[in-house]
């Protein structure tokens, strides 16, 4: 009999609405046992997270009806080997966009003022006193905020450093350009930047990702734009880790041609770089960019709806490959 497979538990109000689609088999698997799952004929739908790697391969094999993404996200899914198969592949967009965007300006924030160190040194028992060169960072209004991408999360984050007084320039679609007329750019006509990648990197005080994972932005950030960048920049990613060479990064940061990181996601999540832990100009999260009880929980409406639909044989509300 058909079932939805859940590889992991996902909130409230999440299993619910998907119990009440159909028989629903919470499992974790690992990739073998996904590959099993999914040629088995025992599942109509995989309620997936993004360790969960769809690839050619096992798509090939799977015979679903469809893939339901527990993120917005879906670079573990080869989508267009999916829809080769007939596969329809939903995800959770718009939700989680200003919970991304509070993380990425808290990482601006935080990598300027040098919180993490200012906290590890008032835990340790150093601080004696205020000092006039204690823990100098650096200004963050007036400085110049380039974006990669000027999607959903990437104008969540301009409206935030507007607010902070910030220049913000974006290159849509880099490494390459495209146009953007002042009607898509909405609100933010004359208010923001529109440049090419190469002025991003080279005029950035503050370099924010916020693309998606793709071969044209695989290694977008590597050593060759690192060496291009200010050596008081600082590198900010909430996108994909695999959208910077980390290894460049971690001797970027240890050679001083950039001045800081601040990093939600990694290249190996959950593996880190060896010797970016060590670094102390990096503030490193555990890709907790939706992380807020309200976010995954209207994550997880979304995700089961998609996944109740497909169940049923509808178009989910939120497919990527209509
Ligand atoms: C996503 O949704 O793609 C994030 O990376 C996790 O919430």
């Amino acid at each position: 009999m058909s079932r939805i497979l859940v590889t992991t538990e996902i909130p409230s109000p999440g299993m619910d609405i998907l119990r009440a689609a159909g028989e629903v088999d919470l499992r974790e698997v690992d990739h073998e046992q996904l590959v099993d799952a999914c040629a088995s004929g025992d599942y109509a739908v995989v309620v997936s997270q993004l360790r969960d790697r769809f690839d050619a391969e096992l798509l090939a094999s799977a015979s679903l009806v469809g893939i339901s993404n527990y993120a917005v996200g879906f670079d573990n899914i080869d989508v267009a080997a999916a829809t080769e198969r007939g596969i329809t592949v939903a995800n959770t967009p718009g939700v989680l966009t200003d919970s991304t965007a509070d993380i990425a300006m808290l990482l601006i924030l935080s990598t300027a003022r040098r919180a993490v160190e200012a906290d590890a040194f008032v835990r340790s028992g150093s601080f004696t006193g205020w000092e006039p060169e204690l823990l100098l960072g650096s200004d963050v209004s007036g400085r110049v905020l380039g974006l990669a991408g000027f999607g959903r999360i990437a104008r969540a984050t301009a409206r935030r450093a507007l607010g902070f007084g910030m220049t913000v320039k974006f290159c849509p679609r880099p490494p390459g350009d495209r146009e953007v007329s002042d009607d898509e750019l909405g609100e933010f006509a004359g208010r923001v930047v529109h440049a090419s990648w190469d002025e991003i990197v080279t005029t950035s005080d503050f370099l924010s990702l916020h693309v998606p994972l793709s071969d044209s932005t695989h290694h977008l950030v590597d050593a060759e734009v690192l060496a291009a960048m200010k050596p008081s920049a600082i590198v900010i990613n909430t996108a994909r880790g695999p959208v910077i060479d980390e290894a460049a990064l971690v001797t970027a940061l240890r050679e001083g041609t950039v001045a800081a990181a601040g990093l939600d996601v990694y290249e190996r999540e959950p593996a880190l770089e060896p010797g970016l832990a060590d670094l102390p100009n990096t503030v490193l999260l555990p890709h907790v960019g939706s992380a807020t009880v309200s976010v995954r929980s209207e994550m997880a409406r979304l995700c089961a709806a998609n996944a109740a639909a497909m169940f049923r044989g509808s178009m989910p509300p939120h497919p990527v490959n209509p």
